[in-house]
């Protein structure tokens, strides 16, 4: 089936085969970089599973390696779960995952490269040791999983490590653990955090961005808070299927960590992504100087549809993650440099005119693998007196709206995606300015899948949030495009969305790429739209056997 295969991508991380979820203990040795993933090895649905293992020299060209670790033993034969590496300073690796046991109890299991001059790690070795921890008291036994990343705490030197769960109340929480040898664990009185109301936390990620104004490198976990270093806490939120982070101190004395802002605590304010955009995990690089954080992109077909195509789920596209100073509170996201590298045929179209109600076609070829630049400038025009735009707009809700269709004074504008040339499918990666009570602008960016496809046993949804604009800056927004997948970044990557798309007819030649502006009342100007043909990515099992 032509359509089925064309939905496969071409530069996002995917296996051969079957289902995946979570990407597990990323991290760079000696010259490779390794991602490990929640994998099952029999089907395209959830089970069975199995950690996944690839590695890759510049995180874009992918080689698939025989699994790291298969559930073999009492403690994981449910499943080897989601989990974490840390780097010792001594160069020794050690992995933290979490294990189903044959009672389906959550329990952390400890395991070692157990041939670390190999440069690829193929094969683990699980402790004699396991399990190094079991839920403690007053902890549901279903309700304890997926390790961090340890950092060390430099009061005592010591390792710390946090791990997710949930209280009888159903506040999302954060234990944390001291730790010396990896095998002996102290459960610390204090928890990192705690939100009300937020239920069961997946896949915490904890670790250090810095606040230096012109800072653009990323921070080892380890890196002592002080003056200049913020601490990120991130929480995949079983309830929403959504990451939140926030942004805070973290107290090394305590062990605790406290949000600038009350008001956008961990699981009620920001997330990574307002698409698909699941279980995450970040690590630094100490090469790139960055961390850079994976996340795992689920399916919005059917499941039905997963078996037919043998395959499902994707990883995002790495992306680096820094502090915006200019903000001072959210994170900015963007995909690691060497994306750049697959650029091919680049296409620059600049002061491009986009009045009140028009659809501009842009002529760039083949439009199923893009990476695409675009800075617009917007002016709104006078309100007719006594209008309802002379007053303030009532607030906008991306997912609430009619999308793209919708007309509003200020929005929405911006580009068509995956589209045919009657527009008959297209994906709609847009902006959409309200003006309120007090006369000034906010800015909502979002992605409408409502019109993508003609098929109907899929999820098609308006995603997004609201983005920072800061005085004098230009709208702007990238966006990637491969296949079945638009993954966009506005301002730089203050706010991102992850859509999955499985258009009918806008496949193969026949995907075009449009800009539009559905807005009564605003000129808008494309002062600049750069697009690039991206090539296909190497993804390839390991050539050679030993
Ligand atoms: C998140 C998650 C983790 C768990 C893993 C199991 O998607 O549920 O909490 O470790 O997936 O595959």
């Amino acid at each position: 089936n032509a359509m089925l295969a064309w939905q496969r991508t071409a530069f996002h991380f995917q296996p051969q085969k079957n289902w995946m979820n979570d990407p597990n203990g990323p991290l760079y040795y000696k010259g490779w970089y390794h991602l490990f993933y929640q994998w099952n090895p029999d089907g395209a649905v959830w089970g069975n599973i199995t950690w996944g293992h690839a590695v890759s020299r510049d995180l874009v060209h992918w080689l698939h390696l025989p699994p790291a670790m298969v559930p073999d033993h009492w403690y994981d034969i449910n499943g080897v779960w989601s989990g974490s590496a840390t780097q010792l300073p001594d160069g020794r690796i050690v992995m933290l995952y979490t294990g189903s046991t044959e009672d389906a109890v959550q329990v952390q299991l400890l395991a070692e490269p157990a041939d670390p001059s190999d440069p690829l790690l193929r094969r683990w070795a699980k402790s004699e040791s396991n399990p190094v921890l079991v839920p403690p008291p007053g902890i549901g036994l279903t309700d304890f999983r997926d390790p961090t990343t340890a950092w060390l705490n430099p009061t005592d030197r010591a390792w710390r490590i946090t791990i997710g769960s949930k209280n009888q109340e159903h506040a999302g929480l954060a234990l944390v653990y001291r730790t010396e040898d990896f095998l002996h664990y102290d459960l610390l009185p204090a928890l990192l955090h705690v939100v009300q109301g937020t239920g069961m936390w997946e896949c915490v990620d904890f670790y250090p961005v810095s606040a230096d104004l012109a800072a653009d490198v990323g921070l080892d976990t380890s890196t002592a808070p002080g003056p200049g270093v913020k601490h990120v806490l991130k929480a995949s939120l079983d309830d929403d299927r959504h990451d939140y982070y926030g942004i805070g101190t973290y107290d090394a004395g305590t062990d605790r960590w406290t949000p600038d802002d009350a008001a956008i605590d961990v699981g009620i304010g920001l997330r990574y992504d307002y698409g698909k955009f699941y279980a995450s995990k970040s690590f630094y690089d100490p090469v790139g100087r960055r961390r850079v954080l994976w996340g795992w992109i689920g399916e919005s077909d059917s499941e039905r549809a997963d078996v037919l195509k043998g395959w499902a789920s994707l990883q995002s596209i790495p992306r680096t993650v820094l502090l915006d100073t200019k903000t001072g509170s959210n994170l900015l996201q963007w995909p690691v440099v060497e994306v750049e590298n697959l650029r091919m045929r680049g296409k620059l179209f600049d002061g491009l005119d986009m009045p009140p109600g028009s659809v501009v076609p842009l002529d760039v070829g083949r439009a199923t693998q893009l990476d695409v630049e675009a800075v617009f400038q917007v002016q709104a025009g006078a309100p007719a007196a006594g209008s309802a735009a002379a007053g303030a707009e009532a607030p906008y809700n991306c997912s609430a709206s009619a999308g793209s269709a919708g007309r509003g004074l200020l929005g929405p504008f911006g580009l068509l995606v995956l589209a045919d040339d009657g527009l008959s499918e297209q994906t709609a990666v847009y902006f959409y300015l309200v003006r309120g009570a007090d006369g000034k602008l906010s800015t909502h960016f979002c992605q409408d899948a409502f019109r993508s496809s003609k098929a109907n046993d899929l999820v098609k949804a308006v995603y997004g949030s609201s983005v920072p604009v800061l005085d004098g800056e230009d709208l702007s927004v990238r966006i990637l495009v491969d296949h079945s997948i638009v993954e966009s970044f506005a301002q730089g990557g203050r706010t991102c969305i992850t859509s999955r798309v499985y258009p009918t007819k806008a496949i193969y030649d026949s995907a075009r790429v449009f800009l539009f502006n559905n807005a009564t009342n605003l000129n808008v100007t494309a002062k600049s739209i750069k697009i690039w043909e991206l090539n296909s990515a190497y993804i390839r099992p390991y050539p050679y056997s030993d």
